[in-house]
């Protein structure tokens, strides 16, 4: 494993305007399609949300979830408190954040019933993240969901061309920026299925470059 977490920090305040101005506002829609899924939710778990535009949603949308956000960047969670404050103090209070490196934090065994990751997956290995999904059963309440954004190449289509070249470039930019040591998309599907993860609904944005995807808990 490399040992360094890949840096964040300075691409803190630009971060949504890249986004929006290579993707307009489809990773928006992606992140926030499931959110009615969260509803009923009273413990999440938010992974590498970085500014935290999800976890403020979630914290407006559902009045009564606690939320552990964990990121490696201390200035992404800075900018995660300070937009969930905007919601006002019971808001904050229902917060809590955690500056770690996930490849190797142990969550505490809380009976989340809510994980959420949101273009994450991709900064790991697929080692890592099979290790992290173990790690996180223990912690989990029975039948908790996963909600995963992610970067994919699609089977077939006119996309699938565009989608690998896109993602080559993404993964180069972000090396560079950040020093991601990761290259190329992780195959997580078969890894959270051996984790006893059961995919449950998936919707695809921009052709299938994009997909957002609900997956249950079930512990055998
Ligand atoms: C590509 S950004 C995605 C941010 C956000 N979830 C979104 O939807 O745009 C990846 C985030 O994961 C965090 N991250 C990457 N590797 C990490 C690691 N090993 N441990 C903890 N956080 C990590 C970064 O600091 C960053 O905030």
């Amino acid at each position: 494993m490399n040992m360094r977490a890949p840096n964040f920090d300075r691409l803190t305040k630009i971060y949504r305007w890249m986004e929006y101005f290579s993707f307009g506002c489809a990773l928006e829609r992606c992140r926030f399609f499931f959110l009615d899924r969260c509803a009923e939710a009273r413990h999440a778990l938010v992974l590498g949300d970085g500014d935290g535009r999800y976890t403020q949603q979630l914290a407006q949308r559902n009045a009564g979830v606690q939320i552990d956000a964990m990121d490696a960047s201390p200035r992404m969670l800075q900018a995660l408190r300070e937009r969930v404050a905007l919601l006002g103090p019971q808001a904050t209070e229902r917060l809590h954040t955690t500056v770690c490196d996930l490849r190797t934090y142990d969550p505490q065994p809380l009976g989340y019933d809510l994980v959420a990751s949101h273009f994450f997956l991709d900064c790991l290995t697929e080692v890592e993240i099979e290790a992290l999904a173990n790690r996180l059963r223990a912690a989990l309440a029975p039948r908790a969901l996963w909600i995963v954004s992610e970067f994919s190449i699609p089977q077939r289509g006119w996309m699938r061309q565009p989608a690998r070249a896109i993602i080559a470039a993404l993964y180069f930019a972000f090396h560079w920026m950040t020093r991601l040591p990761v290259h190329r998309l992780p195959n997580y599907v078969p890894i959270l299925q051996r984790a006893d993860f059961t995919l449950v609904e998936k919707k695809s944005f921009l052709s299938g470059l994009i997909t957002a995807e609900v997956w249950r808990y079930a512990n055998r």
